[in-house]
């Protein structure tokens, strides 16, 4: 028996130093030290030996085992730690190579600046509100004091889906219709409308068929071109800058009574004439007016009690002007390149 012990741990000791990787010692230890293994089956007859030799062979038998288990654990030891170290080795970062940027989308610039409409509307109380683009004659002229047949429609080449009855709004005025009319004509009302408008207008550098139009509308009691004036100082004032200075002409549109057209004094050339402002010192930014007691009747609020201001512009403009830019398709060429030259964000991570 001791013969085949000392064979036994030969022939163990020498696969435990032939084991080349952390799955053969594996194998070994539950090969030989496991319950079905060849150790554990000496231990199964250690019972039928007479005592003295039961104990003589129970040391050698046990000290067999501690010494094979030391073995294979160190080994495995090492084989962890070696594979650990490779695979440090291998996927070893290096950081001081550049880093790949991550390309984010960036606004469009138009939709930056009916944000910013909104945002400085919104200080001052206003509501945002959306309506359909695929609009009733009715909302678009109508109730406006635009009657069918009136020649204040020609201004407004109008793509019409059946005719006289259903349109593609030609302005976003329709919304202040609507306002006024779920408003119930009881109370005061503080709205904007950015919105897509359509026209049948050739697209050139300045006309678009489709363009967007930011319109806003205030109803309330005693309110005067002041109330307006006010209120544009405001939102000039912020999209251009405190210096920016706001003057009113005399215009007409069938909504407003009496109705005017808005300048702002040139922030390029500060009034003195360049040919952004065309030599005048102002640019023209809005039409607007005191709401028409027409209008405020035909959408539910009695004109002896209520009035109101009206303005609209158009956000292309806006943004044009506020960014130098000279052709207004820039904005729907969806090319990369403008976009990036207005994202600030990109700006300030370079
Ligand atoms: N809807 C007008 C247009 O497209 C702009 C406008 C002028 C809107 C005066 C208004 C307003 O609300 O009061 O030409």
């Amino acid at each position: 028996m001791k013969e085949k012990l000392e064979a036994l741990e030969q022939e163990i000791k020498e696969k435990i130093a032939k084991a080349k990787d952390l799955k053969e010692i594996n194998e070994l230890k539950i090969t030989y030290l496991g319950k079905k293994g060849p150790i554990n089956e000496f231990t199964m007859h250690l019972k039928e030996l007479q005592n003295e030799e039961k104990k003589e062979f129970g040391k050698v038998l046990n000290d067999l085992k501690t010494s094979i288990t030391n073995e294979i654990e160190e080994k495995m030891k090492y084989y962890e730690e070696l594979e650990i170290k490779e695979k440090l080795e291998k996927e070893k970062i290096d950081i001081t190579l550049p880093g790949v940027k991550i390309k984010t989308g960036s606004p469009n610039i138009l939709e930056h600046i009916i944000e910013e409409v909104e945002t400085i509307c919104m200080s001052m109380g206003y509501d945002v509100v959306d309506g359909p683009e695929i609009e009733e004659d009715r909302f678009n002229f109508e109730l406006l004091n635009i009657p069918k047949g009136h020649p204040a429609r020609d201004a407004q080449d109008t793509f019409y889906i059946k005719e006289e009855e259903i349109l593609l709004r030609s302005q976003t005025s329709p919304v202040q219709a609507r306002t006024m009319l779920s408003a119930g004509g009881n109370k005061p009302i503080r709205m904007i409308c950015p919105g897509k408008t359509y026209r049948r207008d050739d697209d050139d550098a300045t006309h678009s068929h489709q363009f967007m139009q930011i319109e806003g509308l205030l109803v309330d009691k005693n309110i005067s071109l002041s109330d307006l004036k006010g209120t544009f100082d405001v939102i000039f004032k912020e999209l251009f800058g405190p210096d920016c200075e706001v003057r009113f002409r005399p215009s007409y549109y069938q909504f407003t009574e009496p109705s005017v057209e808005t300048d702002i004094s040139c922030f390029n050339c500060k009034g003195k004439g360049c040919s952004l402002c065309k030599n005048t010192g102002w640019i023209t930014v809005s039409g607007a007016g005191i709401v028409h007691p027409n209008v405020l009747k035909n959408c539910g609020y009695d004109p002896k009690i209520w009035s109101g201001f009206a303005f609209g512009f158009g956000a292309e403009r806006l943004a044009m002007l506020k960014y130098g830019i000279n052709d207004i398709r820039t904005f729907y060429q969806t090319d990369l390149r403008e976009i990036k030259n207005f994202d600030r964000r990109e700006k300030n991570d370079d």
